[in-house]
């Protein structure tokens, strides 16, 4: 059994990616995963097989939810999804920046309105500016979306750790979330645009969402025990 105490500094920053099927497996992996992540990714697939439901069980395993829809549909629409899922007790809820700062601007007020609804804190609405599997995007492109999530209010974007930098200093005070992280020497799998957990926090990155580095593990818990003996903030 592997015993390490994760500072709470660290444990904060780390969401876990429950990009499994079946919300009996999620919750099995969300327990023995409790102790290094504070926070739990219910993602399309997970979202897809278990609904709300997945939201509720894993805020009652004690961790803030981050909802990883990427909403992208006309502004009417997107508001009123956010406002559902703002009541049910997300933390962090993605839209998709390619959206524009219309639909952006919804599925801000749609979150926080729902939340408030249901007497709960006011979550974090997540701009996606540009996939960490698409290495192909013009360079303007991140610049122009991180402008769009400003002006809609967001409180954060999801981005590449190589494109933090320049996410902070276009809007120091948004969030950034960082996907697409990988131990060295690990497989990138479909990600395009990787880095280690160190170097995604040395460029700036608040939160670090782990998927396979730790979920396709043959020992979970060691793998993320590892990944956390691995930083230093
Ligand atoms: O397994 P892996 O670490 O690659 O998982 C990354 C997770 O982050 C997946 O759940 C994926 O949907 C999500 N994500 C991403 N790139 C983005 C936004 C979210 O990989 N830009």
């Amino acid at each position: 059994m592997t015993a390490i105490t994760t500072p709470p500094d660290v444990r904060s920053r780390l969401a876990l990616a429950l990009d499994v099927d079946d919300l009996v497996e999620a919750t099995r992996m969300a327990r023995e995963l409790h102790p290094y992540f504070g926070v739990a990714k219910v993602g399309l697939e997970l979202f897809s097989a278990a609904g709300t439901d997945a939201v509720v069980t894993m805020t009652e395993l004690g961790y803030k939810v981050f909802l990883d829809l990427k909403l992208h549909d006309i502004p009417t629409t997107v508001r009123k999804t956010a406002r559902v899922l703002g009541a049910v007790g997300a933390s962090y809820l993605t839209l998709h920046a390619f959206g524009g700062v219309s639909m952006l601007r919804g599925g801000v007020e749609g979150l926080r309105d729902g939340a408030a609804a249901a007497g709960l804190d006011s979550p974090c609405a997540l701009a996606v500016t540009i996939l960490t599997s698409d290495a192909g995007a013009p360079p303007h492109v991140l610049g122009n979306r991180v402008r769009s999530a400003v002006e809609a209010g967001c409180g954060g974007v999801v981005c590449a750790a190589g494109d933090v930098k320049e996410a902070k200093q276009l809007a120091p005070r948004l969030v950034a979330v960082v996907p697409g992280i990988r131990p060295a020497g690990a497989d990138a799998d479909d990600q395009a645009r990787t880095s280690t957990p160190q170097a995604a926090l040395d460029a700036g990155a608040d939160l670090l969402v782990i998927g396979r580095a730790v979920t396709a593990a043959e020992d979970r818990a060691a793998a993320a025990a590892k990944l956390v003996e691995s930083i230093s903030i």
